[in-house]
Parts: structure tokens; sequence; C-alpha cells
């Protein structure tokens, strides 16, 4: 995540300074960057890549600890800049606890691959000031982003608290023996997900009608999967070293190149969706949360 954010930066014109802390990840990332023809300059340490920059954007492991800890040093090197983090659903705020400057410290939730999806959650911590959320949306815009607001630090923003309730549906689905995992996701790539780029489930309820919406959810949330925790499906499969696309096998097979296979079949599938449609907040919403870029500009 963090090269191709580097590469949305550079390719935008800005300065950029990346730095990583396995020397071999920062080397590769910056000579795939070069190959693409991004020129990005590279910091020996966290003080030396935030000091001068207006805007941190920090993307190292989903860890609580180590991220607290970069964000401390992060703002004891630079008193000024934005720092936000690129977390996927730790709480901002939780992030920003050992910062003597909580108050400009956000969450950029970029989604991948970063250099196509055109989204990117802003998310506010608890102490987050109305300056940085717009100083970050100002930023996203510039970039040729389209930024949305997060207003409240709940864990997974907006997308991944849909995408996961879809995931947890998924996994009870197969676990309760209702089909196999290869036609859960037949149903999904050829019903809703032919649908879901062009009318979101907002839209969608309006569309069919809210007295329809009413009367299904009457019907079908009794019986969707509410547990608070994981799948003991999913636990027992990790559990038994089955982790996916790395070891060869998950809820599907995948043999040698099927990950590399995937990758590129969804990076293909979104840049021609976006090819067609290429301004995503087109449809029967509002737009009022996303950003005029040229105003900001
Ligand atoms: N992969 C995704 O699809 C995705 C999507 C959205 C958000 N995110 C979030 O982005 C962040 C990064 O995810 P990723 O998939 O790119 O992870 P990754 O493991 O591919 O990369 C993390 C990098 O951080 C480096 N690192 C670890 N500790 C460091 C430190 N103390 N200082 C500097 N660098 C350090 C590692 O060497 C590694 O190169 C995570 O918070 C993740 O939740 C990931």
């Amino acid at each position: 995540m963090g090269q191709r954010i580097a590469g949305v930066l550079a390719a935008a014109g800005c300065d950029v300074l990346v730095y990583d802390a396995d020397p071999a990840a920062l080397d590769r990332a910056v000579r795939a960057l070069a190959g693409d023809g991004l020129r990005v300059g590279v910091a020996g340490s966290v003080p030396a890549v935030a000091r001068d920059a207006d805007l941190v954007i920090e993307a190292v492991v989903e860890n609580l600890a180590l991220k607290q800890e970069l964000f401390a040093e992060l703002d004891a090197a630079n008193p000024t800049g934005v720092l936000a983090t690129n977390t996927s659903v730790l709480p901002v705020t939780a992030i920003a606890a050992r910062t003597t400057r909580p108050g400009r410290v956000v969450g950029t939730h970029w989604w991948n691959p970063p250099h196509l999806i055109p989204l990117v959650e802003v998310v506010r911590g608890e102490h987050t000031t109305g300056e940085t959320m717009e100083r970050t949306v100002g930023y996203l815009g510039y970039l040729g982003k389209t930024p949305v607001r997060v207003e409240k630090d709940v864990p997974g923003f907006v997308g991944n608290r849909l995408q996961h309730a879809l995931w947890r549906e998924a996994i009870a689905l197969v676990a309760g023996g209702v089909c196999d995992a290869a036609t859960v996701d037949l149903v999904v790539r050829n019903t809703i997900g032919l649908r879901l780029a062009q009318m979101g489930p907002i839209e969608n309820a309006d569309y069919v009608g809210l007295d329809l919406t009413l009367a299904i959810h009457e019907t079908v949330l009794p019986s969707i999967n509410r547990d608070p925790g994981p799948s003991p499906l999913l636990r027992d499969l990790v559990a038994a070293g089955q982790l996916g696309a790395k070891t060869g096998r998950g809820f599907l097979d995948w043999p040698p190149g099927a990950r590399d296979t995937a990758g590129q079949r969804l990076a293909d599938h979104v840049t021609r969706q976006l090819r067609d449609q290429p301004d995503t907040t087109a449809g029967n919403t509002t737009t009022g949360n996303t950003t005029d870029n040229e105003e900001i500009r």
C-alpha cells in the first residue's frame, strides 16, 4: 500500500520521501516506482521522512502498539504536518494516543489497489480538528481522489463495515452447508456484484421501494448471521494453516500463480470499470460528502 500511495503522490507532482524499516522492502518499492517512471526520495529514518512534510501517510503493518509508537515519533519530528494513518480497522483515536497533538492525526483509508480505486475515506478521530479534516480532504482532492468524510471513529469506518458484514454472512452460508464456497462467490459476482458499482444499497432500497425493503427485512434479518465474533470455520482454517492464496488453500484451492492471476483480473476489471464510468460519484445520489476538487485547489 505504501509504495502505491507514494506513487499516487509522485504522479501528482508532489515531492515524496519514503521510508520502510526493512531496507529490502524500501529498495523494492523505489525500484518498482522508478519502473513506472515515478521518482521518490528515500529517507533513512522515521524522523527524517516526516520532518518537513505537509502530509505524512503511515502504512506499516496493522499493529496498534507499533502504530502508536510510530505516531509518537512522527509527532516529535514534525509539529505542523497532517499525520495520516492508512489503518484498515484500528481506531484512529487509539493510534494518536501517544502523540501530544492528536488534533492533526487523521485516518486516510485508501483501498487496494490505491493507484486505481478513486475513493479514500477520511476518518475523524475523537480529537481530530476540523482544520485537519479540511486539509486532508484538500490534499486528496488535489491528488485526484474522491475523499469522503467519516465523522465517527467506528472500527472498519464505512467501507470495511459493509464489506465484512457481507463476508460474515458468506462464511456463515458455507459453514451452515447452504452452498459451497465457490457458489457463494459465483452468486455475488453474478448478481449483486454486477450492480453495486452503479447502485449502492441506499439508492437500491429507495429504488425497489422502502415498503418492499421493510417486508424483506422482517423475514430475512432474523436468520442472517449476527455472531459477535469470527466464525469457528474461519478459526479452524487458520489454525490448520489454510490461509488462502499464500498457502495454496483456504476456502478454495490456489495453485501456484493463481494469486497473481486473480490480482491482475481484479486490476483489469477495475480499470475497465473506471474507463467506462470515469465519474465514480455519478448516480442518483447526493455528492454532498465529496469534495469539489477545483474548489480545494
Ligand atoms: N493490503 C490492503 O489491501 C490494505 C488496504 C487498505 C489498508 N491497508 C492497511 O495499510 C497498512 C499496510 O498494509 P500492507 O498490506 O501494505 O502491509 P505490508 O505488510 O505489505 O507492508 C507494511 C510495510 O511496513 C513496513 N514496516 C513495518 N514496521 C515498520 C516501522 N516501524 N517503520 C517503517 N516501516 C515499517 C514493513 O517492512 C512493510 O514493508 C495496514 O495498516 C493495512 O491494514 C491495507
